[in-house]
């Protein structure tokens, strides 16, 4: 079975949107899927899917382990059936308080539990954030998914995300009680020199005084080949950013993450999750669709490679395809809306009203801007002068 993690660090930038059109892709493709919805306390997947309100879900099988019960039967209940092909779907509760603070021994009981799921695919749908449980669920596969938008914070804190994993991933091979574990928790207390340690420093520093834990991380680390997926491109270039993740993930966390691909953002998902309808179904030739598609079928053909560590050129390559693919989209969007033009179904008065009312934004962002800056000046020259 193949456990896709779906994460994000920041809230909103399309976890679940992706997670849930990725399992239809999957269920499609002949996939035995079964998604999951991780975002214990704040569960939504249900509504984009569009399945009845769920009576039952993790949450569910959490508060009966509490009571002792909570066996493998029970969660066999928690796996529901679904109209769309091979795929189930496994809610999450938003209605029990408390859930997003699960105690670990829940935890391991949820993890062993999903484990034994009959599937191809599990895909898990992650909380926002960076929290262990999240971590935990995100390290149940070396090649997680961390989604992201080409913003500034979107793309930071997909990579503070990936510290806080390898991070973790660390502490777990370290073990407690060895020399290494010791170490880190000596920086960890020393808030200081771990911000600023990365992680090639810290591993020379262990290697020194645990060589035996070193190498258990080196290989773990090794092994570690998260995959980026940006979500909500506005531009071609947009598809840029993600080379700046790479890097940093490369110079300060010494792993090199694969581009999964781009997705443009696109109105009518907003349509599609009013209608309760996954995006794939109801506009299954947009663009957005298309992508997600894009997406299912490399996970599908890199089913044989996954145990094994791509070279750096198939990474490489990784990227260039992602720029290239932000190029096609976007020139698929353009046609849309020429199709649209001429089919009738968009008056050119449509168009003009939709560039004024962009322009009007644009306009009134930089009259924001400029009275920002103009406060600013005046901050600094009255700092300077007092
Ligand atoms: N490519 C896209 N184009 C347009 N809208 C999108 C796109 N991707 C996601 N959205 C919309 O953005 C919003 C957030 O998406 P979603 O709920 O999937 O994010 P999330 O990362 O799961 O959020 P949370 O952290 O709250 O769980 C939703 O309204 C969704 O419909
Ligand atoms: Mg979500």
């Amino acid at each position: 079975m193949r456990i896709v993690p779906i994460a994000s660090g920041k809230g909103g930038v399309g976890k679940s949107m992706v997670a849930a059109n990725l399992a239809v892709a999957l269920g499609q493709a002949g996939r035995k899927t079964v998604l999951a919805d991780l975002d214990l306390g704040a569960s939504n997947l249900h509504l984009i899917l569009g399945v009845a309100a769920p009576k039952a879900g993790i949450g569910t099988f959490l508060s009966a382990s509490a009571s002792g019960a909570g066996g493998a039967a029970d969660f066999e209940t928690v796996v529901l059936d679904t109209d769309y092909p091979n795929l189930r779907f496994i809610p999450g509760d938003a209605e029990v308080p408390g859930l997003a603070n699960i105690k670990p021994s829940q935890k391991n009981q949820l993890v062993k539990r999903l484990l034994s799921v009959d599937a191809d695919y599990l895909i898990l749908d992650l909380g926002a954030g960076t929290g262990s449980n999240i971590l935990d669920f995100f390290l149940m596969s070396t090649h997680g998914i961390v989604v992201t938008a080409p913003t500034l914070t979107a793309t930071l804190n997909a990579y503070l995300f990936l510290k806080n994993a390898v991070f973790r991933l660390l502490y777990g091979a370290f073990g407690q009680k060895s020399r290494a574990f010791e170490h880190m928790e000596a920086l960890r207390k020393d808030g200081a020199s771990l911000r600023s340690a990365y992680i090639p420093s810290i591993l020379e520093q262990v290697r020194e005084i645990d060589p035996e834990r070193w190498a258990i991380a080196c290989e773990r680390m090794a092994r570690f080949r998260p995959r980026l997926l940006m979500n909500m491109l506005e531009d071609p270039k947009d598809a840029e950013k993600a080379q700046k993740i790479r890097r940093s993930c490369k110079e300060y966390l010494n792993i090199d993450i694969e581009h999964l691909g781009v997705l443009y953002r696109d109105e009518m998902q907003d349509v599609a999750l009013g209608s309760r309808i996954p995006i794939l179904r109801y506009k299954p030739q947009s663009v957005l669709s298309q992508g997600i598609y894009r997406v299912a079928d490399k996970l599908v053909s890199s089913e044989d490679e996954e145990d094994m560590s791509l070279s750096l050129s198939e990474i490489e390559g990784g990227y260039r395809t992602a720029e290239l693919e932000a190029e096609a989209d976007f020139g698929a969007k353009v046609a849309y809306v020429e199709e649209l033009l001429s089919s009738g179904a968009l008056t050119q008065g449509d168009l003009v009203e939709t560039v004024r009312s962009q322009q009007f934004e644009i306009d009134k962002l930089r009259r924001e801007n400029q009275f920002l800056k103009y406060k600013l000046t005046k901050a600094m020259g009255q700092g300077f002068l007092g």
